[in-house]
């Protein structure tokens, strides 16, 4: 199953603003739906630098690098952006994206091991070539860190019972196995919500390191942005929106002055202006569900 981009115009109208040339990323390409409609708004002496984690997105840019010279397709976390860029002599960018999360086909793929609703091999790496899976992961955390990953990743209050089950059903090799596991485990049950749901998606979290990769991302996009240039974010949880809003919220704000009452200079620390937060229209949740939940925050870069 192809993918279908989540808030595509509102996210690229927001990143390009009044320009149409220019130094961008999409930090994470996906199936490049993005990353076309950018390149469709910009002339011919921009450049676009895409990253993925995911080889199947890598194998999809690739053939649009060899189609459009001005895109080019790297094989590195976004967590690596200013590294990854400074490798290519850029210093600066006039505009930065990042889609968040997985993509559809990680989760439609059975082999990919995302899913409780395809079964198939336990592995939920996005970066499917290094790391361990989910099954060799499981086998190697202690029962009381996988309660606290289940409960603050996945928000699911009966963390406990479920990293008990899990660690007492000891060698899983299927998602199957996973979520008949934490059904049986799971007291209670949400309407319209499998079970499992939260715990597999705290496991995600947790194998992909997404949240640190995400808190590592925004200061690094912020140094590379020059003045007036956009950094859009999409993420699709509130663990992930809230970094992002409050990474924002610290850069947009003056620092209180704690001057205990001595007379004291402040100093303008901001670097970022808040430009706008987008939820997904009416029409768009109802032709692509997935972008429900979804969470669009524009800033842009103030002159240092
Ligand atoms: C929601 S999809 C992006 C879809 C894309 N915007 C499109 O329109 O086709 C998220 C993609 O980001 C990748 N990804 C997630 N975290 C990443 C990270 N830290 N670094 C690089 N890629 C990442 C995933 O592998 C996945 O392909």
């Amino acid at each position: 199953m192809s993918h279908i981009s989540v808030l595509l115009h509102e996210t690229v109208d927001a990143l390009v603003a009044d320009k149409n040339t220019g130094i961008f990323v999409d930090g994470t390409f996906g199936r490049g739906g993005h990353t076309r409609l950018l390149l469709s708004k910009l002339d011919e002496n921009a450049r676009v630098y895409a990253f993925d984690k995911d080889p199947q997105a890598l194998a999809v840019g690739a053939a649009l690098a060899a189609e459009d010279p001005r895109f080019e397709i790297i094989h590195a976390s976004f967590a690596d952006l200013s590294e990854e860029l400074k490798a290519r002599q850029i210093e600066a960018v006039d505009g930065i994206m990042a889609d968040l999360g997985v993509s559809s086909p990680q989760l439609d793929q059975a082999e990919r091991g995302f899913s409780f609703m395809h079964n198939g091999p336990l592995d939920m790496r996005m970066d499917n070539s290094q790391g361990l899976t989910a099954a060799q992961w499981l086998l190697k955390i202690e029962e009381e860190d996988l309660a606290n990953i289940i409960y603050q990743y996945g928000e699911e209050r009966y963390s406990r019972r479920i990293a008990r089950a899990i660690k007492a059903a000891g060698e899983m090799t299927t998602t199957a196995e996973l979520a008949e596991v934490v059904k049986q485990a799971h007291p209670k049950w949400e309407k319209n919500k499998h079970p499992a749901t939260r715990t597999f998606q705290a496991i995600r979290i947790a194998i992909n390191k997404e949240l640190e990769d995400v808190e590592h991302f925004l200061p690094q996009a912020v140094d590379m942005l020059k003045p007036k240039g956009r950094l859009a974010v999409i993420s699709f949880h509130s663990l992930e929106d809230r970094l992002i809003k409050q990474f924002i919220q610290k850069e947009s704000t003056l620092p209180e002055d704690h001057g205990w009452g001595l007379p004291q200079k402040q100093v303008d620390t901001r670097r970022l202006k808040k430009i706008d937060r987008v939820k997904a229209s009416e029409q768009e949740v109802k032709q692509n569900p997935r972008s429900r939940s979804a969470w669009l925050r524009v800033a842009e870069r103030l002159a240092p």
